[in-house]
């Protein structure tokens, strides 16, 4: 054993010997280890550490065509999709969730031990393991607090100019919550114009839809909007998302792309939710939305909260007022099977729990809890 660990340690990229993988909420509590992952385990669970949607959709899948590979893009998932969004399909590539939207445009824009990207955190953590994995360099420009939340820090991001080549901004941002000011994207994106692709990463667009990026395809080359069906539209277990960009983009991402990358039940389910079922979505973002207002009135009166970040996505961040606090908040959680989530070891967020909005009854009976 210890000389196979040995030789793998040996032959594996050194820098991956010792890295630690994206601390995903699923990978800190598991389901458990049915393949079904309904097991008891789970079903005593409150999940609201992963920003998901509660609630269950009914889908049936045909397994008419399951011996033959599906279309390296499906036609019904990318018409579904193009009728969506309001863009043609030639700027639409449907992905293995916006994660992997996140590493194709890594790899295909970074070249390894030379190029960089730039990250402005608090933020999603798959833009650096994603380049950490891919051998690409990673230059932080911390956001900064302002009246309008936690917003770019114009000033060091034009210091960058030059020196990375691809730049990713989260609106509304995971785990802050606001949305980047879209005035502050497009100087953004102008001063990059010539060295850089921006990436807005809008997975979280559902719950604030009118402040959307995707009307700058028109003008910009060097922009990149990424979408997924894990929030609002409760599919994260189907693992689909959306890289919009200009034909250009993606034709070459295209390249980098596996051959098969959505499976044919995956494009089935996604197909009818973009479809028939998007009325249900709208519903849900109403009743997550007005959770969310009630949840962050509440947490304003309690003595241990000290800051509520506001939120335009589906979870609440907010300060507690010291460590043993937080801890005492989150431990009792945990001990009744309510999973929130620890931000607290991000930059500026000394402190901070992150609340994803679940069904009234969770947050019910999470509020209890911590009464
Ligand atoms: C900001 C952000 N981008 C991307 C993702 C990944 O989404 P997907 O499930 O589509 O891979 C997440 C998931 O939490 C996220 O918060």
């Amino acid at each position: 054993m210890s000389t196979a660990l040995t030789l793998i340690e040996k032959l594996a990229r050194e820098e991956l010997v010792d890295m630690v993988p994206y601390q995903s909420a699923r990978r800190l509590f598991s389901h458990g280890n049915s393949a079904s992952g309904d097991t008891e385990q789970t079903k005593h669970k409150i999940w609201l550490n992963a920003n998901e949607a509660p609630g269950q959709g009914e889908y049936k899948i045909s397994s008419e065509n399951i011996n033959r590979y599906p279309d390296f893009q499906p036609d019904n998932l990318l018409n579904a999709y193009s009728t969506y969004c309001g863009l043609e399909r030639s700027q639409i590539l449907a992905t293995r969730g916006a994660d992997e939207g996140i590493e194709l445009i890594i790899r295909s824009f970074c070249r390894a031990y030379r190029d960089s990207i730039l990250i402005c955190p608090p933020t999603y953590g798959m833009y650096a393991i994603s380049a950490e994995n891919h051998g690409a360099g990673i230059v932080t420009v911390p956001l900064q607090s302002s009246s309008q939340g936690m917003q770019l820090n114009l000033d060091d991001l034009t210091s960058q100019v030059g020196k990375v080549k691809v730049v990713f901004l989260c609106s509304p941002g995971n785990p802050t919550g606001n949305l980047l000011s879209k005035e502050d994207i497009i100087t953004a994106i102008e001063l990059f114009k010539d060295s850089a692709i921006v990436v807005v990463d809008e997975a979280y667009i559902e719950f604030s839809p009118e402040q959307t990026s995707t009307d700058l395809l028109a003008k910009y080359d060097n922009i990149i909007v990424l979408r997924t069906l894990s929030k609002a539209f409760a599919l994260a277990g189907l693992r689909c998302g959306f890289t919009l960009a200009s034909k250009d983009i993606i034709t070459l991402l295209s390249k980098v792309i596996a051959p098969y990358p959505i499976s044919a039940p995956v494009a089935e389910i996604a197909s009818k939710a973009l479809s028939t079922d998007l009325e249900k979505m709208g519903q849900r973002v109403v009743n997550c939305n007005n959770l969310k207002i009630t949840l962050s009135k509440w947490l304003d009166e309690q003595s241990w909260c000290s800051e509520i970040f506001a939120s335009d996505a589906n979870f609440i961040l907010f300060r507690c007022i010291n460590p043993q606090e937080k801890k005492r908040i989150f431990d009792s959680l945990v001990e009744k099977n309510i999973l929130i989530r620890d931000q607290s070891k991000q930059v500026q967020l000394e402190n901070c729990l992150r609340i994803s909005i679940g069904s009234e009854l969770e947050i019910t009976q999470l509020k209890e809890v911590l009464s």
